[in-house]
């Protein structure tokens, strides 16, 4: 009798270790679905910045374009010329290139350059923000302002 209640003890043991080691693993598959869960998360929250840049342009016939902006402006992180460097400035506040020195209008203003409001921009930069130090009349072909945008975008892609 004391024999089958010990080994039943210990068979009731054995459950419990059992039962620990499935609740581990399901914490393990469960840790490993909130780690997918939240890559997913990620992807969605990153996606309206996406679609914020999702230009319809075509970015090779925008990197001809962009030959008009070269002498002023470069696509590397913190290179600035007479112009800011533009890399990432798609979806960027306006007047937020690290070091280079705005014109007043350009610096105060609360533009985020959507590809909307580079359009407008780039169609007649001192139209769209009077006072502006960029010296460009602008490009009339709308073609253009898309795929140079376009280009703008892809080339500031990680
Ligand atoms: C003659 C020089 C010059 C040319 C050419 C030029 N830019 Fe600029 N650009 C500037 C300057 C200077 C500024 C800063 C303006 C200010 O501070 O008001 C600027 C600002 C900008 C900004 C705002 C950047 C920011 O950080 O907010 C964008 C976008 C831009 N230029 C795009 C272009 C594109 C695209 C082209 C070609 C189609 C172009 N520029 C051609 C001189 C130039």
């Amino acid at each position: 009798m004391d024999a089958l209640m010990h080994r039943t003890r210990r068979d009731g043991m054995g459950r419990g270790w059992l039962l620990i080691l499935a609740a581990l693993v399901f914490a393990i598959g469960l840790g490993s679905e909130v780690t997918v869960g939240q890559l997913l998360a990620q992807t969605a929250s990153q996606a309206p910045d996406a679609s914020l840049v999702a230009v319809d342009g075509d970015a090779d016939a925008g990197a001809k374009v962009f030959r008009k902006c070269q002498a002023c402006h470069s696509l590397e992180a913190g290179q600035n010329r007479v112009g800011p460097s533009l890399f990432g400035v798609v979806g960027r506040e306006a007047g937020t290139a690290e070091g280079f020195k705005y014109s007043p209008v350009m610096q105060g203003s609360d533009v985020v350059w959507t590809p909307e409001n580079l359009d407008a921009f780039l169609t007649n930069p001192r139209e769209f923000m009077s006072g502006t130090r960029m010296v460009f009349p602008g490009l009339r072909d709308p073609e253009d302002r898309r795929d140079v945008i376009a280009y703008l975008n892809a080339q500031s892609a990680p």
